[in-house]
């Protein structure tokens, strides 16, 4: 078969661990031709592609990004987007796709199966926000980071009496930041499921001060929100699907942390360090254990499905359910973060 190929949204660590994996099971068991799309769905709007054979894919299990590019494009926001892919697809001789990609890539690849294309998805969000699998390939690497940058700055946080606020992502679901809490000993945890009260939150760090803690941890979720009416936050430009771009709320925080308490505060945002570099063993595993289903899938004829962890095994599940809805923190693990706040 000729399968095509593509990366789209926000890169993260293991995507070329999942291309890796497909072209080597396809190539040379199933005697496919694998053509990759650059830049996602751009890239098959515009017809641009790049060869991906086994020797394309040498030395990028460890290998962070995506050898093809990524964006966010959507081609169903583009004047004669969709259309545009059909005659690629039929131009290039493509029999299947394999999309991998997060809720965005994954609606769209979604929409286009609707339309008649065989695509296979594979899971991919640093976030773990998406439904239909327990992760997604990329997390545990960015939690392990954050992990990392928060043991850091417990040093120094003690050293100097301060709160140190530490911003991680975390779009709509604050999976990172409450893992990244737990593992790291965060003294709270804001995630964007929970909106917060800033005023009780300080009385919490003071209290924690005044039992004789001087320094605290508290991480947030880039999409953590103040409960409606407490707090002011800006928000920043949009993308084709219609995302804000975020980053600031670990600032305001911050700030009125400073504020209402008078404690020393700094602020540390994370940002895209969180996405970048190589994958963990954890992710490259996944990553490629996805990538072999990913291709079995496409042989099967399974067409409209995402490959999924359910369980500890891989399972495939409709596209349109993993698109359809945003996978939240579990209440339960936030209680277990809930049990550390202030202490
Ligand atoms: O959706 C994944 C993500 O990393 C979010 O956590 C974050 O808000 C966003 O992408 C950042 O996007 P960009 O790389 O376009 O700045």
């Amino acid at each position: 078969m000729r399968i095509g190929m593509l990366t789209g949204g926000g890169d993260c660590p293991g995507l070329n661990a999942v291309m890796r994996a497909v072209v080597r099971k396809g190539v040379e068991h199933h005697g496919d031709e694998i053509v990759g799309f650059l830049d996602g769905w751009r890239g098959v709007v515009e017809r641009r592609t790049r060869p991906l054979d086994v020797r394309a894919m040498r030395g990028t299990l460890p290998r962070g990004g995506t050898i093809l590019g990524s964006s966010r494009t959507n081609p169903f926001t583009i004047e004669g987007g969709v259309e545009r892919c059909q005659e690629t697809l039929s131009a290039e001789g493509i029999d299947a796709l394999i999309a991998i990609g997060g809720e965005d890539t994954l609606g769209v690849a979604a929409r286009l199966h609707d339309l008649g294309v065989a695509v296979v998805g594979v899971p991919k969000t640093i976030d773990n926000d998406l439904s239909g699998t327990e992760l997604t390939f990329g997390f545990d690497t960015a939690v392990q980071i954050c992990v990392d940058a928060i043991d850091r700055l417990h040093t120094t946080a003690e050293s100097h009496d301060r709160v140190m606020v530490v911003e991680v992502m975390g779009r709509h679901a604050g999976h990172i930041a409450t893992w990244a809490g737990i593992a790291g000993g965060a003294a709270l945890v804001l995630i964007p499921e929970e909106p917060f009260d800033i005023e009780p939150l300080c009385e919490t760090i003071v209290a924690r001060h005044e039992a004789g803690r001087y320094a605290s941890i508290v991480v947030v979720a880039e999409g953590a929100t103040p409960k409606e009416g407490t707090l002011a936050v800006a928000s920043g430009e949009v993308d084709q699907f219609g995302h804000a771009q975020l980053g600031g709320i670990g600032d305001v925080v911050a700030r009125e942390i400073r504020q209402r308490t008078g404690f020393d505060t700094r602020v540390t945002i994370l940002g895209h360090v969180q996405r970048g570099g190589t994958p963990t063993a954890f992710d490259r595993v996944l990553a490629t254990r996805f990538g072999v289903a990913a291709i079995d899938a496409v042989h099967d004829g399974a067409f409209g499905q995402m490959v999924a962890l359910q369980s500890a095994a891989i399972v495939r599940v409709p596209l349109a359910e993993a698109a359809g809805s945003l996978k939240l923190v579990d209440p339960a693990l936030y209680d277990v973060a809930k049990v550390f706040f202030g202490h």
